[in-house]
């Protein structure tokens, strides 16, 4: 097993990379818990959990609402939770969103940790300590900054994931070594037929690195005011992506970093065989690099992110494979930019 910690402002978080589900009973710390899932993973794990009151909600973006927040309430006070109650979110992204955004507010926020199902959230959903929901279009408006006392990521889990919840995890180990590692860039070049095929050695290096990325810029800025930014590599396109084209968010973040790693190409810091490679690692890894959105459209989604500001918007561009740093880019250069060109 291997284990990092974040050390939050309001507490310690330890994430365990090779823990086994099951043991996730002994990191509680007594009196009441209250599982919080979602229907499809409480298909197939409930076994694992059945002798505690569970909460179920649905799953899908369209559920990651202040409604299902409000539901979880009043779940919370029908089982008489009170100070001592911890809470367990297990499944993917939304469930780790949602039930760390409860457990945070519920009573002013009570104790709790997390079994992330999947890959994208053992890499990033559950690691970090942002949690929240989306609020009239705007993707993750109402949330808190708390860290889940434990996060245990048992790659056994990813076994049962179906072909796109891979990649979409996939597209954010991609991002991590992007922005902050070039050997583990060329690594998963190297090993991408074993990381799709879950080759224990390979999957698990490549979970367990991509935490000790993430872990260590939520360390040294853990509410991103610098350095964390560079998390949102792809994430500005790929959010606005997301929202008008209805696929999925790694799939939305292939586009995204595709589209931020040619801008960086455009102005000057990224070679155009670093773009290639990167474009090439996404499609071994069965994501897209190429998507037929309206423009238009996009940049009207984009303008609604709310990292941007008045006239200018913070964009994450690569100054080669894996460094990475923000720039403010007027509005109207990027209209121009993402003017599509035939490539
Ligand atoms: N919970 C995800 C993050 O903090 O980035």
């Amino acid at each position: 097993m291997t284990k990092f910690t974040i050390n939050g402002s309001a507490g310690i978080s330890e994430i365990m990379v090779g823990e086994s589900f099951k043991n996730f009973r002994e990191y509680l710390p007594g009196g009441q818990t209250v599982i919080i899932t979602d229907e499809n993973v409480n298909k197939i794990y409930s076994r694992f959990f059945n002798d505690f009151p569970t909460i179920i909600i649905g799953s899908g973006e369209k559920i990651k609402t202040l409604a299902t927040v409000n539901n979880i309430y009043s779940q919370l006070m029908k089982l008489l939770a009170d100070r001592s109650t911890f809470i367990v979110g297990i499944g993917g992204g939304i469930v780790c969103d949602v039930a760390g955004f409860v457990a945070s507010t519920y009573l002013r926020g009570i104790r709790f940790g997390f079994v992330p199902t999947t890959l994208l959230a053992q890499v990033d959903a559950s690691v970090g300590g942002k949690n929240g929901v989306n609020y009239k279009g705007f993707k993750n408006i109402i949330g808190t900054f708390n860290q889940p006392e434990f996060v245990i990521c048992d790659t056994e889990v990813l076994h049962s994931l179906p072909g796109i919840e891979l990649s979409n995890g996939f597209a954010e180990i991609v991002k991590h070594t992007l922005i902050a590692d070039d050997t583990m860039f060329s690594y998963l070049e190297n090993s991408f037929e074993k990381a799709l095929n879950l080759d224990n050695e390979v999957i698990s290096k490549l979970v367990a690195h991509s935490i000790r990325i993430k872990s260590g810029i939520v360390n040294r800025d853990e509410k991103e005011s610098g350095e964390r930014r560079l998390l949102n590599f792809g994430h500005t396109f790929g959010h606005a992506i997301e929202k008008i084209s209805g696929i999925s968010h790694g799939q939305a973040v292939s586009l995204g970093m595709v589209i931020a790693a040619r801008l960086s190409q455009n102005l000057g810091y990224l070679s155009f065989e670093e773009t290639e490679r990167i474009k090439n690692l996404l499609l071994h890894l069965k994501l897209p690099v190429k998507g037929d959105f309206n423009h238009e459209k996009l940049i009207k989604a984009i303008l609604k992110d709310k990292k941007r500001t008045a006239e200018r918007i913070a964009l994450i561009l690569l100054t080669k494979i894996g460094e990475a740093k923000v720039e403010d880019i007027l509005i109207d250069e990027l209209r121009k930019m993402l003017t599509p060109t035939k490539d």
